[in-house]
């Protein structure tokens, strides 16, 4: 269930960050690539660097909240590509705030794309791998999805949806050859926070901005290691150290980690970024 060398695939919100140094890794296995997002000039700068890299790829526009887009997307991966091995369903946005504060329509919003994004990635693309018999689906989560921070609702929800998603395909795909992963990193610098919504002051996106300057795997290694825990066929890719282990404390002690520790670490944050965070 390992990726094929020379693989075909589809990456959704490849015209930048994440998705871009997926498509750069894919391209130094040799690959081909569909690159997909709303962002048509980043989707054609991605294609630039992946033939620079000696990979190929296709640009398209894609807004993955559409699903009449996403099959789009599939039909294009069989006229380009003639088909896929690996899905990646790496496009999304963030929306802060507390759960009250933040409106409807963000939360709406970031449904859309993070969640129903990756449910018609899967609807569309998973009877495709099954009929074929292999076939890989990655799909992008957070740490956040594993542990449910404050002030982040609408991301967490979204991106423990994705996890669930997951590993209910873990289980229904076990026997058809096909493979999935869920990628759940902590920060690493992009343009997300740029995207993002808040409704928490502006030292909420500055300390997220200092989080992601102070990661110490960075988007190419975060990929790196995506493509590498799909190639050993496991379902949980967490690349970064403070995600594991607070993931490991969760599961540990799951009452206190939700009454004391995380309270007391989101304290200590707004300490230090002067914030107070949001008053429903
Ligand atoms: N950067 C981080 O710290 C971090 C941490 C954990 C998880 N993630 C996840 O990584 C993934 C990639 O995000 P990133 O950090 O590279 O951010 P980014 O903003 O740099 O890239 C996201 C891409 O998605 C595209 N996009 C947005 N809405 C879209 C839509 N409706 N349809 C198609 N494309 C759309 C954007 O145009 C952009 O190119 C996201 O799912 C994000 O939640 C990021």
């Amino acid at each position: 269930m390992s990726i094929p060398s020379n693989p075909r695939a589809v990456v959704t919100g490849g015209a930048g960050g994440l998705g871009r140094a997926f498509c750069l890794e894919l391209a130094r296995r040799g690959g081909r690539m569909v690159v997909a997002d709303i962002d048509a000039a980043g989707a054609a700068e991605t294609v630039a660097l992946v033939e620079r890299a000696g990979g190929r790829a296709f640009a398209t526009t894609c807004d993955v909240a559409k699903l009449d887009q996403v099959e789009r997307l599939a039909a294009l991966a069989d006229e380009q590509l003639g088909g896929c091995d690996v899905l990646i369903n790496n496009a999304g946005v963030a929306v802060g705030g507390a759960v009250g504060a933040v409106p409807i329509a963000d939360w709406e919003w970031i449904m859309g794309i993070n969640l129903w994004g990756v449910i018609y990635g899967c609807h569309v693309f998973v009877p495709r791998f099954k009929q074929q018999g292999r076939g890989h689906v990655i799909n992008v989560a957070s740490a956040a999805g594993l542990l449910s921070a404050g002030e982040m609702g609408p991301y967490n929800v979204t991106k423990a949806g994705v996890v669930a998603l997951s590993e209910t395909l873990a289980s229904e795909l076990r026997t058809h050859g096909v493979g999935v992963t869920v990628l759940c990193p902590t920060f690493f610098r992009t343009n997300i926070s740029k995207s993002s919504r808040t409704t928490n002051n502006d030292g909420a996106r500055a300390m997220v901005e200092k989080l992601m300057d102070r990661a110490k795997i960075q988007a190419d290694g975060v990929a790196r290691v995506a493509l590498e825990t799909a190639d050993r066929g496991e379902l949980y890719a967490v690349p970064h150290a403070d995600g594991h282990w607070m993931w490991r404390l969760k599961r540990l002690v799951p009452e206190r980690y939700y009454r004391t520790i995380v309270p007391k670490l989101m304290g200590a944050m707004r300490k230090r970024t002067g914030t107070t965070g949001d008053q429903p």
